[in-house]
């Protein structure tokens, strides 16, 4: 507020350059007057946010990366009762940052459109789906390559799936254009090789048709396809792209050698330099395994909260963790002797490895939330696994342990996730609305409202105001007379 007031302020001067100075005098008075009332006005609403934007150089806790340079955004919005899901990278240069913003702003225009298009049409129980997610894979120093998936589900059928590839250059602030470094002396022949292998492939080969893919690579050119990662170089294809559906979307792998044949010589040694060295070194510290924390014997297999807990109740944060915010939320929870669990994204503690540790050792419960945030009913028992495997590895690497409780995103699940889950589904029976809202005196009115004894509360670490919300509800729960213990205590 304070920010847009200063920007409003600032145009309205440069207006009042051209007037006479006595004007100009009494308005810059009357402006600098309104400032303050507004800052006065808004330390009344949020003091220790105030006091801790004034310190943010000195103080704040910025939690580094493991991919240099490189962040993770996660967005959860609602657009006419359409949950929206996105995950992207964010870059520290402007023309990388536009691009990226650029390409998440045309694939929801997309969206919009379809979900326009098919609403005549969709049965008025089946509610349009999107999510956006990526994969990262480091290269040599400064380069990056990723991979952009789309989902886009408009009548609960079958979901519209888009895969872009990038190559990063950070250097250069600036996309690698992948297309350039094929020489057209070779091209057909790549075209031809990678037909046979996408052909020879047992399972799903028989669904290629030859004419499609002459027709996707006439509009397509083969180095929009092409993913790198350190080890090999990726043709991936769109499901339809290349054939049938059941020919799912193909990928043909290829060395660095075997790609290298078709490539220009400028490109062949640019290739050494995308991929020279691992830019990831392993994180050295590896946490030797130990057993699981022991969950309570009678934990039920879907928990919604506990009324037999007397008055303690469990503060959950979803989606994260977040560099800024997790670790002030960890310093309010220390002040309060409160403990809380966080049900994290494989996708984002892969970001931020260290926050992993620091919640655990602060004596709080790491959760699993899924490796990137899908509908869980909507995928097949093997991909169900996976995102809870994927995600499991990233946690068991930091604190030598698969965590024992599950929080399936949007608290979707039935009799089938339970089954491939394997642990305990933690639900809620407090939903903040703090992704929603984003606003801390609304999210304790909640709290208030609804509170029980045995309450498990939902709010999410990736939002600056849940921030502020924590430091609330925790005065308030305090207050109350309430202890904050972790969801497994609140079973015990
Ligand atoms: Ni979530």
């Amino acid at each position: 507020m304070l920010h847009s007031f200063i920007q409003k302020a600032k145009g309205v001067k440069s207006v009042n350059a051209k007037f006479k100075r006595g004007i100009f005098i009494a308005v810059s008075l009357l402006l600098f007057l309104g400032l303050i009332f507004a800052g006065i006005h808004h330390l009344n609403d949020y003091p220790i946010e105030q006091i801790s934007q004034g310190s943010k150089d000195a103080e704040s806790v910025q939690v580094q990366s493991r991919y240099p340079s490189v962040d993770i955004v996660t967005r959860t919005q609602d657009v006419d009762g359409i949950r929206i899901h996105e995950q992207f990278p964010e870059f520290q240069t402007p023309r990388l940052n536009q691009m990226m913003q650029n390409f998440v702003d045309h694939e929801r225009q997309k969206f919009a459109e379809g979900v326009e298009a098919s609403r005549a049409s969709r049965q008025s129980l089946m509610k349009p789906y999107y999510h956006l997610y990526f994969e990262i894979y480091p290269l040599g120093t400064g380069y990056y390559s990723f991979v952009m998936h789309t989902e886009k589900d408009y009548a609960g059928a079958n979901p519209e799936i888009h895969l872009q590839p990038y190559i990063v250059d950070l250097s250069n602030d600036s996309i690698v254009d992948a297309k350039q470094l094929f020489s057209e002396d070779y091209y057909a022949d790549l075209k031809a090789y990678l037909l046979d292998q996408l052909k020879a492939d047992e399972e799903r080969g028989s669904f290629i048709i030859d004419e499609i893919y002459e027709q996707y690579l006439a509009e397509h050119h083969l180095g929009e396809q092409l993913v790198l990662t350190h080890d090999k170089a990726e043709f991936v294809f769109e499901a339809y792209a290349v054939g049938a559906r059941a020919a799912g979307e193909p990928v043909v792998a290829l060395t660095h050698e075997q790609l290298a044949e078709y490539l220009t010589d400028d490109a062949v040694k640019k290739l050494g330099e995308i991929t020279e060295n691992k830019v990831l070194a392993e994180r050295e510290e590896t946490v030797t395994k130990r057993k699981a924390p022991e969950l309570p014997p009678n934990m039920p297999s879907v928990v919604t909260h506990n009324e037999q807990a007397g008055k303690k109740v469990a503060i959950t944060f979803d989606d994260g963790p977040h560099p800024e915010n997790t670790p002030a939320i960890l310093n309010l929870l220390d002040q309060y002797g409160a403990k809380a669990t966080f049900f994290m994204l494989g996708s984002t503690a892969d970001f931020y490895p260290d926050l992993i540790q620091k919640v655990a050792r602060a004596g709080h419960e790491v959760g699993n939330h899924s490796w990137n945030h899908p509908q869980l009913t909507l995928l097949d028992d093997q991909r169900i696994q996976e995102e809870v495997n994927r995600s499991d590895q990233v946690f068991e690497q930091e604190l030598g342990y698969r965590p024992p409780l599950m929080r399936p995103p949007y608290g979707d699940f039935d009799e089938r996730v339970i089954q491939q889950v394997h642990k305990p589904l933690v639900l809620w029976s407090i939903d903040t609305l703090d992704w929603q809202s984003h606003n801390p005196q609304a999210i304790l009115q909640i709290v208030k409202d609804q509170l029980h004894d045995g309450a498990i509360i939902l709010m999410h670490d990736i939002h600056a105001e849940t921030v502020e919300a924590t430091r609330l509800v925790l005065e308030y729960l305090s207050s109350q007379g309430y202890e904050m213990v972790t969801v497994s205590e609140l079973f015990e």
